[in-house]
């Protein structure tokens, strides 16, 4: 026989002494009918005393209730009702109602009622007497939630929301009733607000994202816990595709996608909630691209900017998500120095400009580029070895009048081009050859 045996049978012992003990007093204070509760009270001024009941009210650090304090223990412990359990009525929510009258009729009046109220329970969750915890709940609020719904996915994802952590369930849920579903505390976007003011400031903001308006806010986040970051109902990099799925299909169908978009990093350049400009896009086209883009804020600061440059309009020419052309052009452009000419090649600029900037033999209008008549734009530009446009000019922006570029990388070097404008025409020292002139009233004579 080992120690443990010994003290096992000496608990058993123990345990049996107390069973015949409780059997003993259960008889003795045994209350099945009103004479019984009298014969129980009977002499007592008070029913807490040394030596009874004295748990209910005088446990330190309790939260007592008020008609206990008062001992007014007949209000709900009433003689004539014996047989019934502890004299109190059956219907507990009716007796809480006699004193509780404006709840009761708030409850009444809502259009959801917690089950445990339907079933007229009010002390599934209250004690009736006094507790630890306040508004006598019978444990502390997080178990008391959890006693019941026992629905793990609202718990135990990685990222839990702060007040579901802190078992504040009441902070959004009425634990009674609400004319809300679920019994929440308001609709929306409204329930959110209440901790995430900046959100409501938002909502002042210029455009909003659909799905905030016609679903709330849990049309993309999980209110009580997930695994994703944000608790978003589906990670971040797909989340913006369980609604725009086309947007989807559309980048991955580019031949050049834009990096941040094929990533499905969405947020980079749109706001989830609301903003100030178009298309939700955090901040001004241009300077949105100059966030990821550094290098080319350069361009910002040169003296000659193009029109679609200057108004921050990068996307004139740009598919913020992506395209076919290199560049993510939204038209096709030729990016080497020479090319045949073909009008297709330049539709992106032909968007905006006429063809016939270089295709007119003689002209007085069209271009400042010509020398008397002869247009030197379809000298440069509309040849077998043609010159593109990129080899003058900087798309985005240059120092030199004309938005000639100030310098063109070839090969390895940069070729500097020395441009300088006169009132009827300019000159040009491109860097391999010598000056050339051209001069719109007195024309440059060339013999070629
Ligand atoms: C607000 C109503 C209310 C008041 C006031 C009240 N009781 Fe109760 N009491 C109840 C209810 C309801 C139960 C049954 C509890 C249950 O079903 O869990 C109960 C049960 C009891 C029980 C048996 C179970 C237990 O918890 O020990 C005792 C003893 C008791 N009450 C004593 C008292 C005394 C003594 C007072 C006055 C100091 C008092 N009660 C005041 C509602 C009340
Ligand atoms: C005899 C009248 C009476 C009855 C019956 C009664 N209460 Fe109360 N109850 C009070 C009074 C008085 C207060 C104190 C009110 C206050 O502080 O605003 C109170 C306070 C409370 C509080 C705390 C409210 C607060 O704001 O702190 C809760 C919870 C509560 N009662 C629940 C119940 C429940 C559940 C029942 C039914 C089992 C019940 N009461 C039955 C009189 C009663
Ligand atoms: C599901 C649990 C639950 C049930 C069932 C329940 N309560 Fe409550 N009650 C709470 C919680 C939790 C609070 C704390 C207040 C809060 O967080 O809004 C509370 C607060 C109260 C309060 C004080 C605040 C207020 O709203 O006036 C009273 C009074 C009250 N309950 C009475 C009742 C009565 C009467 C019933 C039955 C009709 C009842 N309770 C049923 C959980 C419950
Ligand atoms: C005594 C058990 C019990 C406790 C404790 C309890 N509930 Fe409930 N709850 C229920 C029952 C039963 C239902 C189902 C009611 C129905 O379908 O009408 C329910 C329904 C709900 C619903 C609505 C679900 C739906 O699908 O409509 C929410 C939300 C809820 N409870 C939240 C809470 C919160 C928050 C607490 C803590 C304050 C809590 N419950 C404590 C029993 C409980
Ligand atoms: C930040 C607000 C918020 C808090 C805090 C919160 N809930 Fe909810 N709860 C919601 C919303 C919103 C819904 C509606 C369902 C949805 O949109 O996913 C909901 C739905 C529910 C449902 C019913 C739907 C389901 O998925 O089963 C239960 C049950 C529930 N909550 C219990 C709780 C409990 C228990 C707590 C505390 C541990 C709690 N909630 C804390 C906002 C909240
Ligand atoms: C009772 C206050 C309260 C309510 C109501 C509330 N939140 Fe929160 N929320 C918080 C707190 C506190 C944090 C943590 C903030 C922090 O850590 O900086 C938070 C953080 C968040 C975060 C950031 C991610 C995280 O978990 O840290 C998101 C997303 C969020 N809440 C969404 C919501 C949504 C959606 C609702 C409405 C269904 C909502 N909140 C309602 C208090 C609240
Ligand atoms: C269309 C989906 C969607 C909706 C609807 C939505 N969110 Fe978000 N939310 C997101 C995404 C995606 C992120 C992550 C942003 C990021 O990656 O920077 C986020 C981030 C957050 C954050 C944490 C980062 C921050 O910006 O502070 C909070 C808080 C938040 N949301 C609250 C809300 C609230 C409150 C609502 C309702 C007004 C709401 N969200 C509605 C998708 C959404
Ligand atoms: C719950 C569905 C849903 C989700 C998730 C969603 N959207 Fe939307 N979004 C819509 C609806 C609906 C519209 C309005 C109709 C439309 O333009 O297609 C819209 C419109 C937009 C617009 C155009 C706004 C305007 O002013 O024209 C942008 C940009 C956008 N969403 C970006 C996003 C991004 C980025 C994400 C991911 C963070 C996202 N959406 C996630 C439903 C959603
Ligand atoms: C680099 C920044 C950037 C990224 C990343 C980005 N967008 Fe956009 N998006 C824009 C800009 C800028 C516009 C405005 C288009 C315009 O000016 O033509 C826009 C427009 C939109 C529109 C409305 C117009 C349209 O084209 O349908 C939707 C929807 C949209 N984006 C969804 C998305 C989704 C989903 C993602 C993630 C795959 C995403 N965007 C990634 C910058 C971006
Ligand atoms: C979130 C960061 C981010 C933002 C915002 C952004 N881009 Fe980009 N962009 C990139 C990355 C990353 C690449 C790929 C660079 C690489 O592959 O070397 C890229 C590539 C490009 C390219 C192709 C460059 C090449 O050499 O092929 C162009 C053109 C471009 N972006 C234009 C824009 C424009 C226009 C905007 C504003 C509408 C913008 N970007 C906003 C990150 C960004
Ligand atoms: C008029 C059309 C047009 C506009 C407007 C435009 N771009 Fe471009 N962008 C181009 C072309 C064409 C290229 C290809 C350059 C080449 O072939 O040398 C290019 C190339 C780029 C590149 C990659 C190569 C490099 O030079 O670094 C980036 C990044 C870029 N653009 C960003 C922007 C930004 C940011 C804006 C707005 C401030 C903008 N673009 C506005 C036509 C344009
Ligand atoms: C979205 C429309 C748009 C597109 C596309 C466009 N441009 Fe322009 N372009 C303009 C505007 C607007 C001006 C300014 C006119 C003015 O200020 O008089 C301009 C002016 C110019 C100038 C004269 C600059 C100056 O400072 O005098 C040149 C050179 C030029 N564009 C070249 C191009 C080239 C090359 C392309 C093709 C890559 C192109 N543009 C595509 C709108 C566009
Ligand atoms: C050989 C160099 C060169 C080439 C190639 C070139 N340009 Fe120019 N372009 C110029 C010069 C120089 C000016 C300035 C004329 C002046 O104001 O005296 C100019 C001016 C312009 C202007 C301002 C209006 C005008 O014609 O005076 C536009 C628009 C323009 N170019 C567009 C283009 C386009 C589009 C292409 C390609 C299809 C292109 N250029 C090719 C040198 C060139």
């Amino acid at each position: 026989m080992n120690n443990s045996d010994v003290s096992g049978s000496a608990v058993k012992k123990i345990w049996l002494l107390l069973l015949i003990f409780f059997i003993v007093s259960a008889q003795a204070y045994s209350i099945s009918t009103p004479e019984e509760f009298l014969a129980h009270t009977k002499g007592a001024s008070s029913c807490t005393s040394q030596t009874c009941h004295q748990e209910l009210t005088k446990k330190a650090g309790t939260f007592l209730h008020s008609p206990v304090a008062s001992e007014q223990c007949s209000t709900c412990h009433d003689a004539k009702k014996y047989p019934d359990k502890y004299g109190v009525e059956q219907n507990q929510r009716a007796m809480c109602a006699r004193c509780h009258n404006s709840l009761e009729h708030e409850i009444l009046k809502r259009t959801f009622v917690h089950g445990p109220i339907k079933n007229d329970l009010c002390t599934s969750c209250h004690d009736p007497h006094q507790s630890v915890w306040p508004f006598f709940l019978k444990k502390s609020y997080t178990e008391l939630c959890t006693s019941c719904h026992k629905v793990e996915r609202l718990y135990t994802g990685e990222f839990m929301h702060k007040p579901v952590k802190d078992g504040s369930c009441g902070l959004c849920h009425d634990p009674h009733a609400s004319d809300f579903k679920y019994r929440l505390l308001d609709v929306g976007v409204n329930l959110c607000a209440a901790c995430h003011q900046d959100l409501v400031a938002g909502m002042s903001q210029e455009y909003i994202h659909e799905p905030i308006i016609k679903s709330g806010c849990s049309a993309c986040h999980n209110p009580h816990s997930g695994n994703n970051k944000f608790r978003l109902n589906v990670s971040a990099k797909k989340a913006c595709f369980t609604c725009h799925e086309e947007k989807k299909n559309e980048v991955n169908q580019y031949k050049y996608k834009h990096k941040p978009a094929a990533e499905g990093n969405c947020t980079a350049c749109h706001s989830p909630h609301f903003s100030d400009n178009p298309n939700l896009l955090i901040d001004r086209t241009d300077a949105l691209c100059y966030k990821c883009h550094e290098e080319n804020n350069v361009w910002e600061k040169r003296k000659f900017q193009h029109g679609p440059v200057a108004q921050g309009n990068c996307t004139a020419c740009h598919n913020p998500h992506g395209s076919d052309n290199a560049y993510i052009l939204r038209l096709p452009f030729p990016h080497s120095f020479y090319t045949e000419y073909d009008k297709k090649k330049y539709s992106l600029c032909f968007l905006c400009h006429k063809e016939s900037l270089v295709t007119v033999e003689e002209t007085e209008t069209i271009t400042n580029f010509r020398n008397g008549k002869t247009n030197l734009h379809r000298l440069h530009v509309q040849q077998k070895k043609g010159r593109t446009c990129r080899a003058c000019h900087d798309v985005h922006a240059s120092n030199q009048e004309g938005r000639i570029r100030d310098e063109f990388p070839f090969g390895k070097v940069s070729i500097r081009l020395e441009y300088n404008q006169t009132e009827t025409g300019g000159s040009c020292v491109p860097g391999c050859h010598i000056q050339r002139s051209y001069d719109r009233v007195n024309s440059v004579s060339y013999t070629r």
